[in-house]
């Protein structure tokens, strides 16, 4: 399947099949595409939480509206920021390059986060949100649907998956098997309306 293809037939799905189990190859594969995905200095600050306990699956519906997909679709995948990573040892992100480029953004990286929360959030909730597309379109094209969520408890579930203080969750990504009829296609806004050229 092309990224095009992808793209057009990526719905979020309600219903999964409960009994569909994805390979242990499938997961990874589907997880070491998702790696592919850029952030900002490339500093990887995505936690990808794969909830396998089943029973932890169903305290974890419990805090998101009883939403079926928690428990029903293969993987659930909670994104999760370490809003810290531009700090743990920044070097190892640039392990490989040279060593004027490793004497220019280590610094650069330091500067860029340093004492501003909110821009250290900002750019968990960038590399998450563009990880969960990956996963979504990687999904895809290996013939699984999936649905992005974010409609939870997200303090009851940081406490039910042990959230460490300085990371942040940004949603769930659910894949699986879809079952039923296939959603039909969204209602979606003119183009007119949200490409704006130049200025606003
Ligand atoms: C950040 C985010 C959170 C969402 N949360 C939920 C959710 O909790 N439950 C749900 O059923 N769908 C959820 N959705 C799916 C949206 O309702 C859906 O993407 C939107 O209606 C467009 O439909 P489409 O994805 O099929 O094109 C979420 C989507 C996004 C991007």
């Amino acid at each position: 399947m092309n990224v095009a293809s992808a793209i057009q037939q990526r719905r979020a799905v309600r219903h999964f099949d409960p009994d569909h189990k994805m390979t242990k190859k499938e997961t990874a594969k589907l997880l070491s595409l998702a790696l592919h995905s850029p952030t900002a200095f490339n500093i990887q600050n995505w936690r990808f939480v794969v909830v396998e306990d089943m029973e932890l699956r169903k305290k974890i519906k419990a805090a998101s509206w009883d939403q079926d997909q928690v428990t029903d679709a293969s993987l659930l995948i909670i994104l999760c920021a370490d809003l810290k990573a531009w700090k743990k040892e920044p070097l190892r992100y640039w392990r490989s390059a040279a060593q004027p480029v490793q004497e220019f953004i280590v610094p650069a990286i330091e500067n860029y986060y340093e004492g501003i929360d909110q821009v250290q959030r900002d750019e968990a909730m960038r590399s998450c949100g563009i990880a969960a597309q990956t996963l979504m379109l990687a999904a895809q094209s290996m013939g699984y649907d999936s649905c992005p969520m974010d409609g939870f408890d997200f303090e009851k579930v940081g406490e039910l998956i042990h959230l460490p203080d300085d990371h942040a969750i940004c949603m769930f990504v659910t894949i699986g098997k879809a079952i039923g009829d296939p959603e039909p296609p969204k209602d979606k806004l003119p183009m007119e309306e949200v490409i704006i050229t130049d200025t606003f």
